[in-house]
């Protein structure tokens, strides 16, 4: 892998938690991996008053704690003295003009000490209401030459931002943020981070549909009964109720993590593996997503929110006791949606959705799920039918693809038993995958857009999930309450149930062997 060109790294919100769980041991990574060139500093950026040291003391802690090798086997001395010679802490607001000219001075003392050419990279890891702020006063005050349209990025030295989510809270909201990014940047120095798309197995989807000839030929209507989709988390929202209040499940992991996912398994194939054509086909996806009226919400969306329980040991009050919670807030903890995709290839397959907190286990995974063969011969001697062939897609908490297929149980009867056939990341490759974030810096750093969201791209994905809250505004139905350490409310089950459908977990798992006798 080649190690990215001079630059200078900055994150804003240096202080928060993100910079310290994911984006300083990222960093760690890559210059353990050799990614990093010796032109590299990093500057930390935040209101907190803190000196160069006591940041790079912070620096030490979190990759210690949370840096993927560096919690196995101790951090390497010798790498972490190579990165804290070039990590650096500036204070200041995200709106102050003359702030940004101290920051400019600061860069530019930095540039000429590590020949760093003028590249920079910045990350925008704080709250979202101060994304425009910092992005304004980085164009005005000089720190980012905006590319023209048509122009070449790369002529000469570059400058790129990343963007956390949320981005936007509706379409209006994202509309006009990605309007006002334009002022200082180009479209192609925006890197608006969905950090799903840094995971392996998400990455592997188009390798798994495109570089093998198998899937492709049945990926459609014809021979795909359905598709779920589940992101399901053990922990309550109780941490970080404040904030989670204001966006909820929708807003929170479907708009974004989710629905990456649904363009990657429904997608055309891209006529080129680069940003733009990729891009291109995620944008037809959401477009060909049937528009319901937001009268019918409640036929196609289920929304719950986790009552007093326990999951894992840990008890919760319930979600609407947690602190920053209004008691009758009617935020959701779960939704589960049914949607289709009206193209050629998808016509009348339903993509059933999941997610929420408080749920029995961790896991991440897309079921696909097959149709039945035409005649089901076993079903003479059966008194149930045979299991549905599954092709599952795990992203966490193990990578790897598994596929469920009938077999016969060994003995005189004609017995049939759903088998599943592994393959695992971990133990096929040797090798640990990296974490999202360590790819994602890594492309930004290298100015690879691929598995970064475009503007057109937020925009139509937030034009459904606008269908889905319009809905909600007017609905009389509340989100119905659901006990933590289960797979959600009733509803969500009878939104499969009502289709002659069930979910692949939470829903008969580990069925017992079907006795046939012949
Ligand atoms: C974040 C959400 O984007 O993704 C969190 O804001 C969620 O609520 C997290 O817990 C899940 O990410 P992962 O990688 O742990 O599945």
């Amino acid at each position: 892998m080649p190690s990215t060109p001079p630059c200078a790294m900055v994150i804003f919100g240096a202080s928060g938690d993100l910079a310290k769980l994911k984006l300083i041991p990222a960093i760690y990574e890559l210059a353990i991996e050799g990614l990093l060139p010796e032109q590299f500093a990093l500057l930390g950026y935040a209101r907190t008053e803190m000196s160069d040291e006591a940041f790079r003391q912070i620096c030490i802690e979190a990759i210690g704690k949370n840096a993927r090798t560096a919690k196995k086997m101790g951090a390497n001395q010798e790498k972490l003295s190579w990165l804290m010679d070039r990590v650096y802490y500036h204070t200041g607001q995200y709106d102050k003009p003359e702030d940004f000219q101290k920051l400019k001075t600061r860069l530019d003392e930095l540039d000429r000490r590590y020949r760093l050419q003028g590249n920079r990279l910045f990350y925008l890891s704080t709250p979202p209401n101060a994304f425009v702020p910092i992005s304004e006063c980085l164009g005005q005050q000089g720190l980012v030459e905006r590319v023209q349209s048509g122009a070449v990025e790369h002529k000469g030295s570059w400058q790129r931002v990343i963007i956390e989510k949320p981005f936007g809270h509706d379409l209006k909201s994202a509309q006009e943020l990605n309007a006002l990014l334009m002022h200082s940047f180009h479209e192609s120095q925006i890197y608006r981070i969905d950090h799903y798309l840094g995971k392996e197995t998400v990455q592997n989807l188009m390798v798994m549909r495109f570089a093998n000839s198998f899937f492709e030929p049945i990926w459609n209507y014809k021979y795909i009964d359905s598709v779920q989709i589940t992101v399901a988390e053990s922990v309550s929202a109780d941490d970080r109720a404040g904030y989670y209040d204001k966006s909820g499940a929708l807003r929170d992991m479907v708009q974004n993590h989710i629905f990456q996912l649904m363009a990657l398994v429904a997608m055309e194939p891209p006529v080129a593996l680069d940003a733009r054509s990729i891009r291109d086909e995620k944008v037809k996806v959401y477009k060909s997503i049937r528009r319901f009226s937001p009268r019918r919400v409640d036929e196609f969306v289920v929304r719950g929110q986790y009552g007093p329980g326990e999951v894992n040991g840990k008890k919760t009050e319930g979600y609407l006791k947690a602190k920053g919670v209004a008691p009758d807030s009617t935020t959701e903890t779960f939704v589960a949606l049914k949607l289709f995709i009206d193209n050629w290839r998808w016509s009348g397959t339903p993509f059933y959705i999941r997610t929420g907190k408080c749920m029995p286990s961790k896991v991440s995974e897309v079921t696909v799920r097959f149709r039945s063969p035409p005649l089901t011969l076993f079903q003479k001697q059966c008194e149930s039918p045979v299991f549905p062939n599954d092709l599952v897609i795990k992203v966490a908490p193990e990578e790897g693809i598994s596929m469920h297929l009938n077999g016969k149980v060994p003995g005189g009867s004609m017995n049939i038993k759903s088998v599943e056939m592994n393959f695992n990341y971990a133990s096929a490759f040797k090798k640990e995958a990296p974490e999202a974030y360590e790819r994602l810096i890594y492309d930004a750093l290298l100015g690879e857009q691929t598995l970064f969201i475009r503007g057109d791209e937020a925009e139509a994905a937030w034009e459904v999930i606008d269908l889905i809250l319009e809905g909600w505004k007017h609905s009389t139905r509340k989100p119905e309450e659901y006990a933590p350490g289960t797979w959600g409310p009733r509803r969500a089950i009878e939104l499969m149930e009502h289709d002659g459908r069930r979910w692949s977990r939470g829903q008969g798992e580990g069925e017992p062997i079907i006795a046939c006798s012949l």
